[in-house]
């Protein structure tokens, strides 16, 4: 079989048989190592002078190639217009997109850049897979140096309704390049449509539907194939790695300091799109309207630090620092804090561990691709005394996780009744919700995402 070229901003650092790693990025490496192949981009490093060359590292069949950024480039590529125009507008929040049009030009250079950097390394009939919006220009550059193989991309974070599309500028360029793959992959039938409106709105497109295989695109005199492909988890995995940490330190220290009280469970990158201060809105709405609850439950929000040297990504820090700091005023006794927020990275076994010491999942962003918290929280739980995932209806993870409690996640009090009735949720219905949603994790994991799109790329 041809090998396979991953190339994504992130190159993930894989420890053979570690735990580190997420389950794309497993998935990911399993398939490099199955036919051979490289995985290519960004090494994470802001230089302050231009790289000499790529860095590669063998494992295996598999060579990891990546490259630094000088600081101009690492501004206007991911910083400006990747994570300051694509992010907020990809997220619905048209009020916080920036544009600056040195910053287009950058992302535009980089992805030229990239692309002459990996284009001498191909052979011809590699098969190239690009991930997400950091990289929509990838094809059409590689095409411009003359390179045929097949190229698929797939976004993981929601494609835009039209409208929303439309307020970014040269939004034009950006459908134009994406028709230059050969394969869209979106992750939710919502998002392929809202691509597909655009093209037939906007950019005078025509699409063959078809009811089990990819649509056919022509737009832009090009002609390209689209479909959602719901990325998933490894369950078993998951739930093995939570059954073996329950006896963990981390795990013991939150159980010893729980006294017997339930818990409440999110962690989430600090990102304006996971409805963070709305969800500790509605965690007050609760004790605030059921005062039988303080003292009987305590929330956890695990917070990791990212993309910190934004200016909206540190008025998000404050503002979260603000309402847990007042929430906690208001209602913490001398033995009881409501809120426990840390700003802080977690190993994933030890998520996985308290996933499955929680009772319940809160897991409420404002709009997200898939969102695999969502997944994980459900694959960790015990099956004889699982927890209760609540779960926002703008999350893509909302369409298969239908055992969850769907919440709007700008409606506090709906958020607030959901956690009142997953708290006092009787143990025969939580048991059916879990197996529910653990069956549809199993038979749509990680590698059934992968699997799908590669077949339809090679087609
Ligand atoms: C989202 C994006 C990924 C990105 C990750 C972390 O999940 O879809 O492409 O890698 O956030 O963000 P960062 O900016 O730190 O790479």
């Amino acid at each position: 079989m041809s090998r396979l070229i991953i190339v994504s901003n992130r190159v993930a650092p894989i420890s053979e048989g570690g735990p580190a790693a997420g389950g794309l990025a497993v998935g990911v490496y399993d398939a490099l190592k199955e036919t051979g192949g490289m995985w290519f981009g960004w090494s994470g490093d802001v230089l302050s002078a231009p790289a000499e060359g790529i860095s590669l590292e063998e494992r295996g069949p598999v060579t990891f190639a990546t490259i630094g950024l000088v600081r101009r480039d690492y501004d206007q590529y991911y910083r400006g217009f990747s994570n300051a125009t694509l992010w907020p507008a990809f997220h619905y929040r048209p009020d916080l997109i920036q544009f600056d049009r040195h910053e287009f030009e950058g992302y535009c250079r980089v992805n030229r850049w990239l692309a002459g950097k990996l284009a001498p390394l191909l052979k011809p009939d590699d098969v190239i897979w690009v991930h997400d919006y950091h990289l929509i220009p990838f094809a059409e550059a590689l095409r411009e140096l003359g390179v045929t193989n097949r190229i698929g991309f797939f976004l993981h974070i929601p494609f835009p309704a039209s409208q929303i599309l439309l307020s970014v500028p040269r939004h034009r360029e950006l459908a134009d390049a994406l028709c230059s793959f050969d394969l869209l992959g979106f992750q939710t039938a919502p998002d392929l449509r809202a691509f597909c409106d655009y093209i037939e709105s906007e950019a005078n497109g025509s699409i063959e539907r078809h009811a089990d295989a990819p649509c056919r695109i022509s737009a832009f005199g090009k002609t390209l194939k689209a479909a959602a492909y719901p990325i998933g988890v490894y369950p078993d995995e998951i739930a093995a790695l939570a059954k073996d940490g329950e006896s963990g330190r981390d795990v013991q220290i939150v159980k010893a300091t729980l006294h017997e009280r339930k818990l409440v469970m999110s962690v989430d990158r600090l990102d304006y799109s996971k409805g963070l201060v709305e969800r500790f809105r509605a965690f007050e709405r609760l004790i605030e309207h059921q005062p039988q609850q303080r003292n009987n439950v305590s929330f956890l929000q695990i917070a990791p630090p990212t993309r910190a040297d934004m200016d909206a990504y540190r008025d998000i820090r404050l503002q979260l620092e603000a309402e847990s700091g007042r929430i906690n005023g208001r209602y913490a006794e001398l033995d009881w804090t409501p809120i426990r927020y840390i700003h802080r990275q977690y190993e994933r076994p030890v998520l996985a561990a308290l996933f499955r010491e929680s009772h319940i999942g809160f897991v409420t962003p404002l709009r997200d691709g898939m969102n695999l918290v969502a997944k994980e929280y459900v694959s960790a739980q015990d099956p004889d005394d699982p927890g209760v995932l609540v779960l926002s209806q703008f999350a893509g993870a909302a369409r298969e996780l239908t055992g969850a409690l769907i919440v709007n996640p700008l409606d506090i009090d709906d958020m607030a009744d959901a956690l009142a009735t997953a708290l006092s949720m009787p143990h025969g219905e939580r048991q059916a919700r879990y197996r529910d949603m653990f069956e549809s994790l199993r038979e749509n994991n990680v590698s059934v995402w992968r699997d799908n799109f590669l077949r339809d790329l090679r087609q």
